[in-house]
C-alpha cells in the first residue's frame, strides 16, 4: 500500500530545527592505516563533504606508525574510497576538494609521547581558531589502546575537560568496550579520569541505522500503536538479527567473542531497549539515554532459573546458504576443532516492570542462517476465543506488526481477512510500508549519521557508559550459567537454517514458536 497516494498534504515535522549547526573542527583519527578509516570513515567524512553537511571548514588529521607523507596517504584513501563509497563512481575533482583537508602525522601512539607534541603542534597550525580549538578524537585503535591514548592526550593538553566555551573536546570510542562488566567498567573509569562521561561518545553503529532510529519515532508519535505497546495488547517480541555469512577470516576474533559478545552485548540489547523503555520526558539525549538504561536494568535477573530453559546457544556445523556450501564452524580458519564458541544465541527475556510484566522478549542471532535480515516482531494478543477464533483454533493468525530494520527497511501489519467468495474463510494478510517506495532509495551509512552527530555534540545515539555496564551484566550472568559446559547435540544447526533445535524448545515452553522473517533475503 502507497500511503503517500492517500495524503493530500504531505506533513513534515522537523525534530532538529533548533539543533546548533554543526561548528567547523578538526577530527583526528587515532588508527589511520586501519580497516575501519578506509571502510567506513573515510568515504563517510567524504560523503558528508559532499552532501555539504560536514562542518565547513573541517581538517582530518590521521595518526599511525607507518612512514607516509600527506599525499601518500590522502592517494591511499582516494583508493580506498574508490572502492568503498556507497555512491560510485567517485569524482576525483570532488575528491581533490575533500583531500585538501587531510593530513596525516606519522607517530607511535602506544608508547612515544612525542607524537602527541608532533600532533598538538599541528592542530595548533590552523588559521581559524575553530579548527584549533574543536577538537573530535576519533579512537579507531585496538580497546587495548584505547586508555593509554586517552591518557596521553589528556597529559599532552590536547584533550581538555574543561574547554573555553563554546570550544569543545570530545572523544569516540569504538566497540567493543569491554569483554565483561569488569573490564567494560575499568574502561570506562579510566576514560573518565580524563575526560567527562559527556565528552565520551561509544559507538554501536546499529544506532546509525535509519530504521533502528525510526523505532523510537514510530512508537511515540503513532497513537494508534502507542495504545496498544504493552502486555495487555502484545503477547510476545521477536528480536531477529541473522546473518547469512559464517565467520570467514574472522575466526581468531570470534572464537575471543562468540555471538553472545559480539552482537547481544550490543546491538540485540540496544534494538531491545528502544522497543521496551518507556517514553523520555524529551528528546534531549540524556532522557532517552535514562529510559533505556531503565528498561535494561529491568530485565529479570537470569539466576532465577537454570540458564537452558532461557537461553540456548548454537554452533553451525556444515550446510548449505543460498545454494552455496559452507563449511563447519570448527572447520574454520583459526578456530579450535573441539570449539565451544557459539555461533548463535537465542533467549527468553522478561522485563519486569509495569508495562511488560511476563510478555516474553525472544531475541536470536546467528551466522550462517538460512537468510540475512534483523527485524523485530511484534505479535499481538489472540482475540477471545468466541466467534472465527473458537471456530479456526490455531489457524486464525495473532495479528503481528514487523519492523524491518534491514533488508527491504519498513514496516509490515498482518492481520485477517475475509477470503472473497460464498465461503467464509479467512486468512492473514498484510499491509506493508517500505521506505524506499515511500521516500525513495536513501542509505546513508551508519558512520555518516553518528559522525554528524558526534561532531555536532548530540549523544542520543551514542551508548553512556551505565548503559554499556547493564547489557555486560545480562551478558555476564547468562556466560556463568554456562560455565564452560560443552555444546549438546541439539545445539548444533545446520549452515542455512534457522538455528539449533534447541531454540525450538526455548519458544515452544511457553506455546510460542520462532517466526520466518519477513525482510531477509
Ligand atoms: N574494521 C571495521 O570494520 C571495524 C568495525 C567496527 C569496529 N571496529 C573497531 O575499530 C578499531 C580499529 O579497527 P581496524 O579494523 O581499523 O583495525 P586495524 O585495521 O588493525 O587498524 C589499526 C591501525 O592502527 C595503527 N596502529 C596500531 N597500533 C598503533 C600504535 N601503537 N601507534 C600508532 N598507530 C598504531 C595501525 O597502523 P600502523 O601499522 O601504520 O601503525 C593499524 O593500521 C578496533 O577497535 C575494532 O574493533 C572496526
Amino acid at each position: 500500500m502507497e500511503f503517500s497516494e492517500h495524503l493530500d498534504e504531505l506533513m513534515i515535522c522537523r525534530l532538529d530545527s533548533t539543533k546548533k549547526e554543526v561548528e567547523p573542527c578538526t577530527v583526528v583519527i587515532f588508527g589511520a592505516s586501519g580497516d575501519l578509516t578506509a571502510r567506513k570513515l573515510i568515504p563517510a567524512f567524504f560523503h558528508l563533504f559532499q552532501d555539504k553537511v560536514a562542518p565547513d571548514p573541517i581538517r582530518i588529521i590521521g595518526v599511525a606508525r607507518r612512514e607516509k607523507d600527506h599525499e601518500s596517504w590522502r592517494e591511499e584513501l582516494w583508493e580506498a574510497c574508490c572502492r568503498f563509497s556507497r555512491t560510485q563512481p567517485v569524482e576525483r575533482q570532488d575528491w581533490e576538494k575533500f583531500a585538501q583537508n587531510i593530513f596525516y602525522c606519522q607517530g607511535d601512539y602506544g608508547s612515544d609521547f612525542a607524537t602527541f607534541e608532533r600532533l598538538k603542534s599541528m592542530v595548533g597550525e590552523a588559521e581559524d581558531e575553530r579548527l584549533r580549538n574543536n577538537i573530535l578524537f576519533y579512537l579507531a585503535t585496538k580497546p587495548s589502546q584505547f586508555l593509554d591514548v586517552t591518557a596521553h592526550l589528556d597529559e599532552s593538553g590536547l584533550l581538555l575537560r574543561d574547554p573555553d566555551p563554546p570550544f569543545w573536546r570530545r572523544v569516540v570510542v569504538e566497540k567493543p568496550i569491554g569483554h565483561d562488566l569488569a573490564s567494560a567498567s575499568a574502561l570506562n573509569q579510566g576514560l573518565t579520569k580524563h575526560a567527562h562521561e559527556k565528552q565520551i561518545y561509544r559507538i554501536d553503529h546499529y544506532l546509525g541505522k535509519e530504521t533502528v532510529q525510526n523505532i523510537l519515532m514510530f512508537r511515540f508519535s503513532n497513537s494508534v500503536f502507542e495504545q496498544l505497546w504493552n502486555r495487555q495488547a502484545i503477547d510476545h517480541v521477536q528480536i531477529t538479527v541473522s546473518e547469512d555469512m559464517g565467520v570467514g577470516g574472522r575466526g581468531g576474533y570470534y572464537e575471543e567473542a562468540g555471538a553472545l559478545r559480539d552482537m547481544v552485548q550490543n546491538h540485540l540489547l540496544q534494538v531491545l531497549a528502544l522497543v521496551a523503555m518507556e517514553p523520555p520526558v524529551s528528546l534531549e539525549a540524556e532522557s532517552i539515554r535514562d529510559e533505556k538504561v531503565k528498561a535494561l536494568r529491568s530485565i529479570r535477573p537470569l539466576s532465577l532459573a537454570p540458564i537452558e530453559t532461557q537461553v540456548v546457544r548454537g554452533q553451525y556445523v556444515g550446510g548449505k546458504v543460498h545454494g552455496e556450501k559452507r563449511i563447519a564452524y570448527r572447520d574454520e580458519d583459526r578456530v579450535a576443532e573441539d570449539s565451544n564458541v557459539e555461533t548463535y544465541v537465542g533467549m527468553k527475556l522478561y522485563i519486569d516492570n509495569w508495562r511488560w510484566s511476563n510478555a516474553p522478549f525472544y531475541l536470536r542471532t546467528g551466522k550462517n542462517m538460512k537468510a540475512k535480515c534483523s527485524e523485530v516482531r511484534i505479535q499481538f494478543r489472540s482475540t477471545p476465543n468466541v466467534l472465527f477464533a473458537a471456530q479456526c483454533g490455531t489457524k486464525l493468525d495473532n495479528n503481528a506488526l514487523t519492523l524491518r530494520l534491514q533488508p527491504n527497511e519498513g514496516i509490515s501489519l498482518r492481520f485477517n481477512g475475509k477470503i472473497p467468495g460464498s465461503t467464509m474463510q479467512i486468512r492473514p494478510v498484510r499491509m506493508d510500508f517500505r521506505y524506499d517506495s515511500e521516500f525513495g532509495a536513501y542509505t546513508p551509512e551508519a558512520y555518516e549519521r553518528l559522525l554528524l552527530e558526534a561532531m555536532a555534540g548530540d549523544a542520543t545515539l551514542f551508548i553512556r557508559g551505565d548503559e554499556v555496564e547493564a547489557a555486560w551484566s545480562i551478558v555476564d550472568s547468562i556466560r556463568e550459567g554456562w560455565s564452560d559446559q560443552p555444546l549438546t547435540e541439539r545445539e548444533f544447526y545446520k549452515a542455512g537454517s534457522w538455528g539449533p533445535d534447541a531454540a525450538d524448545d526455548l519458544t515452544a515452553r511457553q506455546g510460542h514458536n520462532w517466526r520466518e522473517p519477513e525482510g531477509g533475503k
